[in-house]
């Protein structure tokens, strides 16, 4: 039996937005009660796309930032970035010759960045990506994964390669005396009422780094005017809004607002729904972004009150990142074993 234990990570490849905090960041903070967790700022997985190196390092201390303003706490948990820790590299590797080039090339996220484009024009590392991201979450055998909804596949993906490994080696795995369910198989934590936030401009895109429009997402660092302004333009339909969640299935842009209010207000749709059944626009616009200010403002300040101190960031980190390489050692000096190094 494994010992519950969290995993999960944000690439530091630009500025946090609300998607992140409610499919992710927000949700890391009540698992700290039931389990030990490790929350990583996956820099090896930024450069899979060019960095400019000062961003990076910037953006590196403003996502551990995010972390404990949202409320992760560094102590008792473990903050840290995943270069820090070189057994990452070290097991990615070994899951790449573990891995099939047909799984990768099956990857829905690899194939939406390069649909259209010059694979030629395109790292090695974005295609390998999905392998990394199995190490990182396998060499703490970690059981539960907390993600957004665009993650499930790259679990799905960590799930097989578990799989494989505890196969393709298991005679060995038995030599060695270990356990013959040697990586466990991790359950993604994809729950609640935000797992995939979508665009403010349109409902059929997902709130994301890349959107083209500043107006389609709000940023972390965002001020209460900025929070207020974009969600009284989100795009909507005219409708009032329903009285039952059913109400919301074929209007992506309500169904989106109204996620977005449950999650800040840890509700569910339905309660929303109860209480803002038959209103309109007029009234639950001003109402989502009086929420949004007063739940996204404390955390913004916090992030910038830490951010002005970056050498208290750097100091939890490399305490973070001490202990994660110990428990990392552990597992890659087995693995070492297992596969006959
Ligand atoms: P991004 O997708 O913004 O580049 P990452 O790949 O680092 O960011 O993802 C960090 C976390 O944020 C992941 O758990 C991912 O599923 C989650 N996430 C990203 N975008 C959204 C979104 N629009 N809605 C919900 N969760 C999201
Ligand atoms: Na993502």
């Amino acid at each position: 039996a494994f010992t519950p234990r969290v995993f999960s990570g944000i690439q530091p490849s630009g500025d946090l937005h609300l998607g992140n905090y409610l499919g992710a960041i927000k949700r890391f903070v009540p698992l700290q009660q039931s389990h030990h967790c490790l929350y990583c700022v996956v820099d090896m997985h930024a450069i899979t796309v060019w960095q400019e190196p000062d961003d990076l390092r910037r953006a590196t201390r403003e996502v551990a930032a995010a972390f404990v303003a949202a409320g992760v706490d560094p102590k008792k948990h473990i903050v840290y970035n995943q270069s820090r820790v070189h057994q990452h590299a070290e097991l990615a590797w070994v899951f790449n010759c573990v891995a099939r080039m047909g799984w990768m090339s099956r990857m829905t996220q690899w194939k939406d960045k390069t649909a259209g484009k010059n694979a030629e024009a395109e790292s090695l590392g974005l295609f390998a990506y999905p392998s990394l991201m199995a190490a990182d979450i396998l060499l703490y055998k970690a059981t539960h994964v907390p993600v957004g909804e665009d993650q499930k596949q790259h679990l799905e993906l960590t799930r097989d390669i578990a799989q494989k490994f505890n196969n393709d080696f298991a005679p060995s795995i038995k030599v060695q005396s270990l356990d013959a369910d040697y990586f466990p198989i991790t359950e993604p934590v994809i729950t609640g009422p935000a797992t995939r936030v979508m665009s403010l401009r349109d409902g059929q895109k997902k709130m994301s780094k890349s959107d083209p429009s500043d107006q389609s997402r709000i940023l972390m660092l965002d001020d209460a005017d900025a929070i207020s302004k974009k969600i009284k333009r989100a795009t909507t339909d005219p409708e009032p809004l329903p009285s039952e969640e059913a109400g919301l299935k074929a209007r992506p842009e309500a169904d989106n607002l109204v996620g977005i209010y449950a999650a800040l207000a840890d509700a569910t749709k339905t309660e929303v729904l109860r209480q803002y059944g038959g209103q309109g626009w007029g009234v639950f616009k001003p109402a989502l972004a009086d929420l949004a200010v007063a739940k996204l403002t404390p955390v913004a300040d916090e992030m910038r009150r830490l951010i002005a101190d970056p050498a208290s960031i750097d100091a939890f980190m490399a305490d973070g990142a001490e202990r994660a390489s110990e428990i990392a050692e552990r597992t890659m000096s087995e693995v070492r074993r297992i596969v006959g190094f």
